[in-house]
């Protein structure tokens, strides 16, 4: 039967040419010839059906058996060019799809900032509102508006780095207490977080650029007791357990009374350690009740209103949290500090 020789014929010749070919591209193409759209073969199956019903079967299963023996040739070729070329790659080029991946490293959020946002979440809790200012300021906001003149020695207490043109690096968050005063009617109720900067010797207790949270509450009979109470509220949340405080006498000029206050030790439980320096309480932040002159510079009449201020240094509330005794270790940049956080 001629259709049959054709069948066998076409068997043949796949054979022979698909044992010559070389390369999966060779290969390839001997697949579109042989089994492709266009191919003898597909031919021969369009046309089946014209043909006698009494041979139809026949030339039909031959026609699926030339047609997998064909396919099986091609994938058994395949297989044996594919590891050809898997063996005369090198060692580093094979690629063992079956090693783990390495896995990203995902990074994290900065100790300090961390921090910074668990206060942020504290004070809003108590109704305060959260407030910036700028990092470069100028001399009216950092010291004249807060009672500190030309020529006060106060200014001498924070090291400044001056701009060419007369501004300067806040030293200090409290020129934000001014600022929101010219914006707000009391009752105000602000903390304003942000950067500052000194001409400072470093140490390691000392940065020249660190962080502090200024507090700012104004409304009528605001006392120490309060000033007190919010403090502790804020500190106990802050490391999560109860807190002691201690408030010494301490000289800032834009309030009176003034205070440091300091906090007991927890990590050493009083007794001395490196982070307390063995005193036993460690210096948290300045405050105090806010000067009179402060609150007339923004506008607040002090014989109806009064307010307290606070300042605290936010790194050296997540030493004290985390028992780091170099505040160094925050802007080093060192990978097996940062990442225990
Ligand atoms: C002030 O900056 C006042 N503005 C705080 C204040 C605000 C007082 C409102 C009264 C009312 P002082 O210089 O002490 O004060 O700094 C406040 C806190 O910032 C310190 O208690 C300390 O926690 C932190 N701090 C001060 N200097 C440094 C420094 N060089 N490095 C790291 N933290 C510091």
């Amino acid at each position: 039967m001629e259709i049959l020789k054709q069948l066998e014929s076409i068997a043949k010749r796949a054979e022979e040419e698909i044992g010559r070919s070389t390369s999966l591209k060779e290969l390839e193409e001997l697949r579109i010839k042989y089994l492709g759209r266009k191919s003898e073969m597909t031919g021969i199956l369009k046309k089946l059906g014209e043909l006698p019903p009494e041979i139809r079967p026949r030339v039909g299963k031959v026609t699926n058996e030339v047609k997998e023996k064909i396919s099986n040739l091609l994938r058994k070729k395949n297989e044996e060019l594919s590891n050809q070329i898997f063996k005369t790659l090198g060692e580093s080029e094979r690629i063992d799809i079956t090693e783990p991946g390495n896995v990203p490293e995902i990074g994290h959020l900065h100790p300090i900032t961390q921090m910074r946002m668990e206060m942020e979440d504290i004070f809003t809790s108590m109704g305060f509102t959260i407030v910036s200012g700028p990092e470069v300021e100028t001399d009216y906001y950092n010291f004249e508006a807060l009672n500190i003149p030309q020529d006060h020695p106060a200014r001498d207490l924070q090291d400044t780095i001056w701009t060419t043109d007369g501004n300067l690096l806040r030293t200090h968050t409290s020129c934000v207490q001014v600022r929101t005063m010219e914006k707000l009617k009391p009752p105000i109720r602000i903390v304003a977080p942000g950067r500052v900067f000194r001409y400072e010797q470093t140490d390691a207790s000392h940065e020249h650029t660190f962080y502090q949270i200024e507090g700012l509450m104004v409304d009528r009979g605001i006392s120490v007791a309060n000033l007190i109470a919010v403090m502790k509220t804020v500190l106990k949340e802050a490391f999560h357990q109860e807190i002691k405080v201690r408030l010494r006498p301490g000289y800032f000029p834009f309030v009176e009374p003034g205070f440091e206050l300091d906090i007991n030790c927890f990590l050493c439980n009083g007794s001395g350690c490196t982070v307390c320096k063995h005193t036993g309480w460690n210096e948290m932040l300045g405050c105090g009740l806010v000067h009179p002159n402060v609150l007339r510079a923004g506008n607040i009449d002090p014989e109806e209103y009064s307010g307290f201020a606070f300042g605290m240094g936010l790194d050296r509330l997540v030493m004290m949290k985390y028992g780091i005794d170099d505040i160094r270790l925050f802007h080093s940049g060192d990978l097996r500090f940062l990442t225990q956080f």
